[in-house]
């Protein structure tokens, strides 16, 4: 049954203000924003000055407020506000997703404890409507795999690398120019972002509960010019590529990695800040969605359809995790990888099966096997020593090779 919904809402920047310039528009919705919460007391407001609170307590303690809308940039602050207000038995809607990620547990919990509903569409890839996709389209079929460019800011980089020849610093200072990157580039170009929304999408898509420090996450930030004029030879692009895949009836496997990717991949044509969701399922076959995944109108109506969704009383059901076959997360799973070092002893370093070294131009290009598990272990050892690392195809490895080979040293 639909309900009038009386919101308070938290946070007026990017997406906060894009979810109002959303909301003034949608014609058959109305929803009313009673008090807005934010930080900064001597800001420009582009809307009265009733409008706004700078302490918390004037939303959490109001009992006329059934909604609380989470959209500061803070996810310490945001945990504690979306706690609280869950315990008080308001609803809520947020686009943090490192809070999420690092609370999904205890909120879940919360949610079953005082009755109430916790809805975070936004925060997995802006607009693209994949959480509930996940939880209520595909809450029956067998997914293989969920996949993807859920980082707009580092697939702009290897955009501006690959199709104008950018170095890596001036992408990333154009991306952070244009407002797609954070201020800490890590959290973007070294997959941070990715993973955080990996876990909420694979405790959607496989009933998975897993903590965002035990998934390995390896970033584009040591890509050089060496991998580029190579890849590009090939007719090869990497994309920054999270990945959820069940290893068998019970074991999944998560982690992100630079993916080197052909024309024939779905996901090379997703360019710039879009991003995109391969979800690959038994009898659905592959699918791709793709759209904007951040910006203040794309985000805003992903929060929209939320609230809207409160409306008739929708809850993520966390179907999966209820299921009789319980899966478990492990990381005994062989990777096909290519990575370009410094040293050809880097192989007996990092423990790699099979390896091939092929020099060229005094810059070792190795191809092999590693185990998520060496990875794992040896993550601060691979960034210390600035290595490229990214998993590829057999086939791509070839062409890859023959590349490689045509005037190089095989070592
Ligand atoms: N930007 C995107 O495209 C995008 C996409 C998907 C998800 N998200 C997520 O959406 C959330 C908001 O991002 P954003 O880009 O809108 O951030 P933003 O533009 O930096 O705005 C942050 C807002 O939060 C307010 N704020 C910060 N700390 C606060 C506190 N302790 N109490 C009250 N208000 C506080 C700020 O107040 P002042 O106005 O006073 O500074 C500001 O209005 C984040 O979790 C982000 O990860 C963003």
């Amino acid at each position: 049954m639909s309900q009038n919904l009386t919101i308070g809402l938290f946070g007026f920047g990017c997406v906060g203000q894009g979810l109002y310039d959303v909301l003034q528009r949608s014609v058959r919705f109305k929803a009313d924003i009673k008090t807005i919460c934010v930080k900064t007391r001597d800001k420009k407001r582009s809307l009265p000055d009733s409008f706004f609170t700078y302490d918390k307590r004037t939303i959490l303690d109001d009992p006329h407020i059934d909604l609380v809308v989470e959209l500061i940039d803070d996810a310490d602050e945001a945990y504690h506000i979306v706690k609280t207000a869950l315990q008080r038995g308001k609803n809520v809607v947020t686009a943090n997703k490192k809070m999420i990620a690092e609370h999904l547990g205890e909120f879940i919990e919360l949610q079953r404890t005082h009755n109430v509903s916790l809805l975070y569409e936004a925060s997995c890839c802006g607009g693209i409507p994949i959480i509930r996709t996940l939880e209520e389209y595909y809450d029956n079929e067998l997914l293989h795999e969920v996949s993807g460019i859920f980082n707009g800011s580092s697939n702009y980089i290897l955009s501006k690398i690959f199709n104008e020849g950018q170095d890596y610093p001036t992408a990333l200072k154009k991306a952070q120019e244009l407002g797609f990157a954070e201020t800490d580039p890590t959290l973007d170009a070294g997959g941070y972002d990715a993973k955080y929304k990996l876990v909420i999408l694979a405790a959607h898509a496989y009933g998975i509960r897993i903590k965002p420090e035990e998934v390995f996450n390896y970033g584009i930030q040591y890509f050089a010019t060496a991998d580029l004029d190579v890849l590009k030879s090939a007719g090869l692009k990497v994309r920054l590529r999270p990945v959820a895949r069940k290893l068998n009836e019970t074991e999944i496997t998560l982690y992100v990695i630079p993916e080197i990717i052909s024309r024939s991949h779905k996901l090379y044509a997703v360019e710039n800040e879009y991003n995109a969701v391969v979800v690959e399922a038994a009898f659905s076959d592959q699918q791709l969605f793709s759209g904007k995944g951040a910006g203040g109108h794309p985000t805003g109506s992903a929060v929209l359809s939320d609230i809207s969704a409160l409306t008739y009383g929708y809850k993520y059901e966390y179907k999966k995790s209820s299921g009789t076959v319980k899966v478990r997360y492990s990381t005994s799973v062989k990777l096909p990888v290519y990575l370009r070092v410094q040293h050809a002893d880097s192989v007996e370093e990092l423990a790699i099966e099979n390896p091939e070294i092929i020099e060229k131009d005094g810059v070792y290009f190795i191809f092999g096997e590693i185990a998520l598990e060496e990875l794992i272990r040896r993550k601060k050892w691979l960034e210390d020593n600035r290595i490229f690392l990214a998993v590829l195809s057999s086939e791509n490895r070839k062409l890859l090779e023959e590349v490689l080979l045509e005037d190089a040293v095989a070592v």
